[in-house]
């Protein structure tokens, strides 16, 4: 695997790289799930490339960019083993040469992708994630992008933006893995405690009711609230939303609306870390 830490020599090697190029952004401690992207950037790209950058400009807490964990050796000797054949793991000046205050990002508008859930309790978060992910597809220039349907909201961001700046990147959502026990994969999850992690399945164990409940009948709001109060009642987990989203515009899911797609999305904390995992379900 090639290891390239700026941009200019990232260039330089994909110029003569064979094409097409999949490109899968990351912020490291990498596990399954990350290279579940791999794998299926893998099948169909003869060159794959893969980032490591813990992107300042989409944290909204110092504390949580401080304890992001950062295993850079452990995460090479993964992405070789999935015959990744380019890591970029650039520094906060290669990615933003001219500072990170202005941003293309500004210029886009989301909509309702970014009024809720996340965007409403990570002011900043988003339009950090747009800041990244344009100024890394300006360096890497795939034809097609690969992203975890573990950040449902996430990929409808990048999407919308994708279409605004008019980028002709081919977006690939790649759905979430988990743990045997259910839970979500993330990086955040090796700062659980050892009671936290045990409590943690409990997320996609009331998500999973949610869409039961969904396929059941009952109302949106109703599972919502027995959600929430689900997850309240455990000494260990404080939820901070369940909501029950049209997937194409993340605005509540009201019966009888149509939606090709309803996403049930959640954001827990457990112990010191905020976990977030979704279930998504084709429209009754
Ligand atoms: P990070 O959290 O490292 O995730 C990198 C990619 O891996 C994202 O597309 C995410 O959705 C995907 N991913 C994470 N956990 C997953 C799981 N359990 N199953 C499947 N895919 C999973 O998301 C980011 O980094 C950043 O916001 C980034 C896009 C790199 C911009 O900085």
């Amino acid at each position: 695997m090639q290891i390239f830490t700026t941009a200019e020599a990232l260039r330089d090697y994909l110029d003569r790289a064979p094409g097409p190029i999949a490109f899968v952004p990351t912020m490291g401690a990498l596990h399954e799930g990350h290279l579940a992207l791999v794998r299926a950037a893998r099948a169909d790209h003869p060159t794959v490339v893969c980032s490591i950058f813990v992107n300042p400009t989409q944290f909204n807490e110092a504390a949580d960019l401080e304890a992001y964990p950062r295993t850079p050796e452990a995460d090479a000797a993964l992405l070789a083993g999935v015959d990744c054949e380019v890591l970029y793991l650039p520094d906060v000046e290669d990615v933003y040469p001219t500072g990170t205050a202005v941003s293309l990002a500004e210029q886009l508008d989301f909509g309702s992708l970014t009024t809720r859930m996340e965007g409403a309790h990570r002011p900043g978060h988003f339009a950090g994630v747009a800041q990244v992910v344009s100024r890394l597809l300006e360096i890497v220039r795939p034809t097609t992008l690969v992203m975890g349907q573990k950040d449902y909201q996430q990929v409808a961001v990048v999407r919308s933006m994708i279409a605004q700046l008019g980028l002709g990147v081919v977006l690939r959502a790649v759905a979430t893995v988990r743990e045997a026990d259910g839970l979500a994969m993330s990086s955040r999850n090796r700062r659980l405690g050892p009671a936290e992690r045990q409590a943690a399945p409990a997320i996609n164990r009331h998500l999973a009711a949610v869409v039961a409940g969904l396929r059941a009948g009952w109302p949106a709001r109703q599972l919502e609230a027995l959600a929430l109060d689900g997850l309240r009642r455990h000494p260990l987990l404080d939820p901070e939303y369940v909501e029950i989203c049209h997937g194409d515009t993340l605005l509540p899911y009201t019966e009888g609306e149509t939606s090709r797609e309803i996403v049930v999305a959640t954001a827990v904390r457990c112990g010191p870390v905020r976990l977030i995992d979704n279930h998504a379900l084709a429209a009754p």
